[in-house]
């Protein structure tokens, strides 16, 4: 399956990234925790090559968490500092906020030791579209903190959220687009939504989901649907239009409709808490070094 995608905003967004990365210390991506993979634009590792960098695995509650876990280890190994997240979740923000300070520690010694005190370290959130990042600056910005900005000496235009005294937080994310590398990865970002439904062809899509279902949850979809693990995805996306009682009018089953209904019962969770990317996938899913 071939997935193509042409925002609009594309050269703009990235334009405007590029220029408010230049006045931050610490990057602060989002990625969707089901595909981590998927959900990450390799430009942000040269637009944030000389920034601190951290991730959320935003949407972790609809993810595995023992894979939630697998990804957080794998971060640390790599060095980067990671937080799985629900970002409508004011409670998760705490931890949020404790990395942000050891992510910028290095920086905040470093100020020190050239006398400069009272200089917030400043941070920007960024991410593919609908990873959650307005949703994640809502409930940190709630949670804390005066907005800035428009003061002398801070750059005209721009909002800064003061989380204490040490941290700042741009208040517009920066937005990259993902990035269609290879097939499994188009496909990932269209099992979540990222790709608009009227330019994918959804049976077919929900049968590449049921395929890759099939291999990592067998036990999800036998629950939900009666579904065996020997069925073909095919058979698979029969027994679910049976399951749910998806006919035409004639009486023949709709795996159109089945197919719609799938997604959907993916995107919102209601399929279960699953995450379709592992660390151990890299190499498969993706070429670049995360
Ligand atoms: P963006 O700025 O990166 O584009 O994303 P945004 O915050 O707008 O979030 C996109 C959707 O994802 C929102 O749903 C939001 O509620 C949801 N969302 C954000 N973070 C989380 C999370 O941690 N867990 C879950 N389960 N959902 C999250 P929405 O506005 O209702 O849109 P939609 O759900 O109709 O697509």
């Amino acid at each position: 399956m071939q997935y193509q995608w042409y925002p609009g905003h594309m050269t703009k967004a990235k334009r405007q990234m590029q220029e408010d990365i230049k006045l931050v210390d610490l990057v602060i991506e989002l990625v969707d925790a089901r595909i981590p993979i998927s959900s990450h634009n390799p430009d942000i590792d040269t637009l944030g090559r000389q920034k601190s960098r951290m991730v959320l695995l935003n949407k972790a509650d609809l993810a595995d968490e023992a894979k939630n876990q697998a990804w957080c280890d794998y971060y640390k190994k790599q060095g980067i500092f990671a937080v799985r997240l629900d970002a409508r979740n004011r409670g998760g923000m705490k931890d949020v906020q404790s990395v942000i300070q050891d992510a910028c520690r290095e920086k905040i010694e470093r100020n020190l030791k050239r006398g400069i005190i009272n200089r917030p370290v400043r941070a920007m959130v960024a991410g593919i579209p609908n990873v959650g990042k307005s949703t994640f600056i809502n409930s940190f910005a709630g949670k804390a903190c005066a907005k800035t900005g428009n003061k002398p000496g801070v750059t005209k235009g721009k909002q800064w959220i003061r989380l204490n005294k040490q941290v700042e937080l741009l208040d517009t994310p920066g937005i990259l687009w993902p990035k269609f590398e290879n097939q499994i990865i188009g496909m990932h970002l269209a099992y979540i939504g990222s790709i608009r439904d009227e330019i994918v062809n959804r049976e077919e899509l929900a049968f590449e989901l049921l395929k890759e279902l099939l291999e990592r949850y067998p036990g999800l979809l036998a629950d939900r649907f009666a579904l065996s693990a020997a069925q073909t995805p095919l058979e698979a996306l029969e027994q679910v239009a049976k399951n749910r009682n998806c006919l035409k009018k004639g009486g023949e089953l709709d795996t159109e409709k089945a197919a719609a209904m799938l997604l959907e019962e993916f995107r919102s969770g209601k399929l279960g808490r699953i995450t379709m990317e592992e660390p151990r996938d890299r190499a498969d899913v993706s070429m670049d070094d995360q």
